[in-house]
Parts: C-alpha cells; sequence; structure tokens
C-alpha cells in the first residue's frame, strides 16, 4: 500500500503537505501530492497540516488525528507567567501520588519533539517507599566513597558534598529525592543513545511544566544522574532494569507542600547578533 492516499475530490493541489514534509517524501504532481520516497518518519505534519482533510498516511492515519479548529494560543502575559512560575519543587507533602495521574502526567511528556520523531523514551516509576528509601542509602553509600577519590577530593563540590553525606547519616536528611513519593526515571535503549538522551530532556520539560495544571510538582534530580551515570552497580541492582535499556534522567514527582509567592530573576540575557 502507498505510504499517503489522496482524496482527490478534496485535495485542492495547494502543496503544503509536501513543503512541511520533513523528509521530502512527499512530491507534487498534476495529480496533487504523491509519495516519492517511503521514507517516513511518521511526525503526521502531512495529515495534520491539510486544510482539507484531503490526505491520508498510513504510518499516521487521518482517522487518528484529532481535528483541531484552531491551536490555544496564550496571550503573552498569560504564556510568560505561565513558564517563569514553574518551579522545581523539593518539599513535597508526605501523600501518595495515585498511579493514574503519574500516567497522566507521563501521557503527556510522550508528545514532546523528538530527534526525527524518534521518540523512544519510556518510563521506570517507583511510588514504593521502601525501594526509593533504598536508592537514597545507595546514592549516599556511592558519594561518600566517590568524594575520597580525584572525582571529588579537593573539588569544589567536596565541602557541600561532605556536608549532604553527614546531613543525610546524622538526621536523615535526604537531598537525592527529597522524600518525593515517586521517582520517575526515563529510560532509552542503549542503542540509541545520544539521540534518545536528547529526547528525555523535552519530554521532562513537558512533564514539568504540565505537573501544575493536575496539582503536581517536579524536581529533576541530578545527584541521582551522576550516580546512576557512573554505573554504580548496588543503585542499578534496585533498578533492575533489562541490560539493553540506559537510564537519561530522573524526576522526583509529588505533591508541593508549599506555594511559591514570587517570580524569580535570572541571570541577564545575553544575545550575540552578527
Ligand atoms: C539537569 C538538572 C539537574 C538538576 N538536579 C537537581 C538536583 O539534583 N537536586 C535538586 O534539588 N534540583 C535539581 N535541579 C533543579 C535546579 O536546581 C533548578 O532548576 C534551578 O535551581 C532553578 O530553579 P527552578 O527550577 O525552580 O526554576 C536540576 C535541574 C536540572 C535542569
Amino acid at each position: 500500500m502507498d505510504l499517503i492516499q489522496v482524496d482527490l475530490k478534496k485535495c485542492t493541489k495547494c502543496g503544503i503537505c509536501s513543503k512541511v514534509c520533513s523528509t521530502g517524501a512527499i512530491g507534487m504532481n498534476e495529480q496533487g501530492p504523491m509519495a516519492v520516497s517511503q521514507h517516513c518518519i511518521a511526525c503526521g505534519h502531512c495529515v495534520a497540516i491539510c486544510p482539507m482533510g484531503a490526505l491520508d498516511n498510513i504510518k499516521t492515519p487521518l482517522a487518528n488525528q484529532i481535528l483541531l479548529e484552531a491551536a490555544p494560543v496564550l496571550d503573552q502575559d498569560t504564556a510568560a507567567l505561565f513558564l517563569r512560575s514553574r518551579r522545581s519543587i523539593r518539599e513535597f507533602q508526605d501523600k501518595p501520588v495515585p498511579r493514574e495521574k503519574i500516567m497522566q502526567l507521563l501521557d503527556i511528556a510522550r508528545f514532546a519533539q523528538t530527534s526525527g520523531n524518534s521518540q523512544g523514551v519510556s518510563y521506570h516509576v517507583i511510588d514504593d517507599r521502601d525501594i526509593l528509601r533504598g536508592i537514597t542509602a545507595a546514592f549516599f553509600d556511592w558519594l561518600e566513597t566517590a568524594l575520597k577519590t580525584p572525582l571529588y577530593a579537593g573539588s569544589p563540590y567536596e565541602t557541600s558534598f561532605s556536608a549532604h553525606v553527614a546531613n543525610y547519616r546524622q538526621n536523615g536528611v535526604d537531598v537525592v529525592l527529597r522524600d518525593a513519593p515517586c521517582l520517575v526515571i526515563p529510560i532509552v535503549e542503549k542503542r540509541t543513545l545520544p539521540t534518545c538522551r536528547d529526547n528525555t530532556l523535552f519530554t521532562l520539560a513537558y512533564a514539568e511544566l504540565f505537573a501544575p495544571s493536575i496539582g503536581l510538582g517536579t524536581c529533576i534530580s541530578g545527584f541521582f544522574n551522576i550516580c546512576a551515570g557512573s554505573g554504580y552497580k548496588p543503585l542499578l541492582d534496585i533498578l533492575n532494569l533489562p541490560v539493553n535499556m540506559q537510564v537519561t534522567a530522573r524526576l522526583m514527582v509529588g505533591y508541593p507542600k508549599y506555594a511559591y509567592r514570587r517570580l524569580v530573576d535570572r541571570n541577564p540575557l545575553k544575545v550575540t547578533w552578527r
């Protein structure tokens, strides 16, 4: 079957489908659009852009695409406020997040842009408190040892990281997972690195921006990243992932304990022009 089917009664031969096709798989002739190659990344642009609903694509069937009368565009103040008011949440309520809510969150994350529409990010979610505590404990065991190695000994991080270890050992303070009730661990097939590592970051941005709409707060755990990235076996044993899968990030998720009252400033914008 051809990659695309065109309803010639509806098609006005405007050619937009061909112009937006990222792989050049759609060309135009006197009849209208036609597939000139089978290299389609299933981005759905051709189907989604057709003003007449005249084009179908076997990889992104028209019947599966939701009709959008007009994409909502936030006014600029609302959009700026929406983006600027996103905050990393480090204090969570002591209450579990229903799995349906996590699914809701991740079901938006999967719509983020990805390189060549490769997607490829799946999620390992841990909401078992004992496992989460085990991860934190493993992290601090790793950090304590790492602090004695050239990686951290004498580095600018040594003092603050040593203080984190001491605070955990003496007071149980968990700066790694912040006592979050849920940890989302994006994973990708190792053979898809580094592309899917980049994809992960965009999916997490979607999740972080969407989270407040369903009452959730999120925070990336870079600490955990360093430890898992080093291949620390006790941690990997806890995660128990298939050997072909690579952890690409981690996101703490929970109900925020506090609300932020101010927008914070950032470094001044730096732009160069030519
Ligand atoms: C790659 C990355 C790693 C991060 N790692 C941590 C972390 O380990 N612990 C933490 O509390 N916050 C972490 N954060 C959150 C940042 O500290 C936070 O984004 C920054 O301080 C700005 O605050 P905001 O997110 O509320 O705007 C991380 C953020 C990014 C993007």
